[in-house]
């Protein structure tokens, strides 16, 4: 009767405003994320006598765990493809990680591969399509080097030694850190959570002299390393989602060599699961994708198997290709 269509229609009134109410924000507030990201990872010459029998490149596991920690899969690249795989591989990729090692930054293969993916970034984040770069160690000094388009790096020393990181006034308004609690920002400053394996960096002064630098980053936080010199450890793009960091997140979690120092505390496991966790977010805003799910299945690291490498190494396992 009468009596009882008021309620049902109440009831539909509701879900629809409930329903209408839930996917409006949804649609004009939120932009479309990509769950399922891949970042791509250059993979780097074996250099290293004990690595040489296992292959020609490497990429070591501690990158590998740390980004797929954040929530990401990785995509091994050659430095042998041709700019037009690279191309078509940038389509398909959420964004770039420059790991650490040792290479020449103006001559290698890295480096040259590392220009293509940089210039391609440059050109997507510009015209809207989102596209971040992560350089860590000499991932980090490739980024300066490309963006000032020549090698400004000297001698900033820090071997193996733990540092609170000094904070600059821009760290506290940035978006690296912005999801950090207030305690991991403070013991950010005050515990030696980063670990530094370096002998070449960028020094503030260079840093503040080079217009294309200054104009490009923020600088996150300094350092001072063996030889007295001010050297820039963390960096952030001010109009484009690139990001380095001269010192290495991915150890605290992931590398365990007794002879390093490696911090291995609370705040600092927490710093590196924030970190990977940033940058993979990151990696979700971009859209691009693989042109099938067995193109995407197949490019996958997975497929890979690493080397056990913690008794000849500082690396637990490695992967070679
Ligand atoms: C980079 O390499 C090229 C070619 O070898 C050389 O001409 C140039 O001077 C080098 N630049 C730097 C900054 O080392
Ligand atoms: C920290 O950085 C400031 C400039 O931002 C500098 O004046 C100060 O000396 C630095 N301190 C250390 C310990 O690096
Ligand atoms: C850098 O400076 C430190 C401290 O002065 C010194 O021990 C080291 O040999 C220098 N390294 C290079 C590569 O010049
Ligand atoms: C490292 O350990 C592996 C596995 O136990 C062994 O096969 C290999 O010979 C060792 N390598 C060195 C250099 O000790």
């Amino acid at each position: 009767m009468a009596g009882g269509e008021f309620p049902l229609y109440l009831c539909l009134f509701f879900a629809c405003f409930i329903c209408c109410y839930e996917a409006m924000p949804a649609k004009v507030f939120q932009q479309a994320l990509n769950d399922r990201p891949v970042i791509g990872v250059l993979t780097q010459i074996v250099s290293d006598d004990v690595m040489k029998p296992f292959g020609k490149t490497y990429i070591p596991d501690s990158y590998v765990n740390y980004i797929e920690s954040g929530g990401s899969r990785v995509m091994p690249i050659r430095l042998t493809l041709s700019n037009e795989e690279y191309e078509s591989i940038f389509k398909k990729i959420n964004g770039l990680f420059l790991i650490g090692g040792s290479a020449n930054l103006n001559t290698s293969d890295f480096a040259r591969v590392a220009q293509i993916f940089y210039k391609l970034a440059l050109t997507a984040n510009d015209a809207g399509d989102f596209f971040p770069i992560w350089g860590t160690c000499m991932g980090m000094q490739l980024l300066t080097v490309l963006v000032a388009g020549e090698n400004l790096l000297s001698n900033t020393t820090a071997e193996n030694v733990a540092l609170p990181l000094n904070l600059t006034t821009e760290a506290h308004s940035s978006r690296m850190f912005q999801g950090f609690p207030k305690e991991l920002i403070k013991a950010l400053a005050e515990e030696p959570l980063t670990g530094n394996f370096h002998h070449f960096g960028l020094t503030v002064k260079a840093f503040q002299e080079n217009e294309e630098l200054s104009s490009f980053f923020s600088v996150l936080s300094t350092n001072i390393a063996l030889n007295g010199e001010y050297f820039v450890s963390t960096i952030e793009g001010k109009r484009y989602p690139f990001y380095g960091v001269q010192w290495h997140p991915e150890v605290n979690r992931f590398q365990w060599d007794r002879r390093l120092n490696i911090p291995h505390s609370t705040h600092a496991v927490q710093l590196s699961s924030q970190l990977a966790e940033f940058f993979i977010n990151e990696g979700r805003r971009s859209l691009h994708h693989f042109d099938s799910p067995e193109e995407e299945d197949s490019s996958m690291i997975y497929k890979f198997t690493p080397v056990y490498t913690s008794n000849f190494t500082a690396y637990e396992q490695i992967y070679f290709f």
